[in-house]
């Protein structure tokens, strides 16, 4: 009798054990399962989110949901339109060849970069009226570039060119000089390592008024001209201010680029920086 009764007490102790891992078992797996939905769900969401945008790059996918975790605060526009520069990823770091060569709609930044073999074509001389020395752009970037300085005289008003088309070689020196001066780290705030400035491009100006250092050059009254004009003949402000993170570089007050009359216009009517620009209405097409 006592042998059949601890038989039973066996069994059913057994029995509850088996039931209690089973339970265990669906409860785990129903959770998994449940969060695994969850997850997708999210993620589907999230594209969603991102691919109203019509600059939105399917391959960027993941780094716009990375990009978004490590930067919560940030609109979709501005994730997408960051990813699209490359800003998730260091200064430097994953650069690739520049398109778009010898065109007015090339970018060169700390992603985007020049061979040391670059040239651009048609370069040509600026009028020495206009210039400190011998300086080059390329020919309809020049064109323009005396169109705006003649209007500036007009007004008595002295728009001069002192830096423009910088070879590779240049760039090395400057760079160097600057880097010995002040270290590596102070001198990419302000200069770009060879291959990476758009001086090579032969589209970019620095510009003073022959009276004041270049470095003030954002208290003269000729800034305040280029403020108000420059888009009209195709050139904008490279290095503003409020656009540091995306363009990598400190303010320039000195420092302008030309795009052409379009996009300059609708830079200037959205107050934005040339990346975003690009990020928005070019970075899909290459
Ligand atoms: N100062 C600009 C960023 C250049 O070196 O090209
Ligand atoms: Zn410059």
């Amino acid at each position: 009798m006592t042998i059949m009764k601890n038989d039973n007490y066996k069994i059913k102790k057994k029995s509850l054990i088996i039931f209690a891992i089973s339970l265990f078992l669906i409860i785990i797996s129903i959770l998994y399962s449940l969060n695994i939905v969850t997850n997708n769900e999210n993620k589907i969401t999230e594209n969603k989110i991102f691919n109203k945008l019509d600059y939105y790059i399917k391959k960027n996918d993941l780094r716009y949901t990375q990009y978004k975790k490590n930067n919560p605060k940030l609109t979709i526009e501005q994730i997408v339109t960051h990813v699209n520069i490359g800003l998730d990823n260091d200064y430097y770091t994953n650069t690739r060849h520049t398109k778009n060569l010898n065109t007015q709609y090339i970018l060169v930044n700390k992603y985007n970069f020049l061979t040391e073999k670059y040239i651009p074509k048609n370069l040509e001389k600026i009028n020495s009226q206009y210039s400190l020395g011998n300086m080059y752009l390329v020919d309809y970037a020049k064109e323009a570039f005396e169109k705006m300085a003649q209007q500036a005289k007009k007004e008595n008003l002295s728009i001069i060119a002192m830096s423009t088309y910088r070879s590779y070689k240049y760039q090395v020196n400057l760079y160097n000089t600057y880097a010995k001066k002040d270290g590596k780290e102070i001198a990419d705030t302000y200069s770009a390592r060879p291959g990476f400035s758009e001086h090579q491009t032969g589209l970019a100006v620095d510009i003073y008024n022959g009276k004041e250092p270049y470095t003030n050059f954002e208290v003269t009254e000729e800034f305040k001209w280029m403020e108000k004009n420059a888009y009209k003949y195709g050139y904008i402000l490279r290095f503003p201010k409020n656009k540091t993170k995306e363009t990598g570089y400190n303010y320039e007050s000195w420092h302008y680029r030309y795009v052409g009359e379009e996009i300059a216009k609708y830079i200037y009517d959205k107050k934005i920086s040339y990346e975003e620009y690009y990020a928005q209405n070019l970075e899909k097409k290459d």
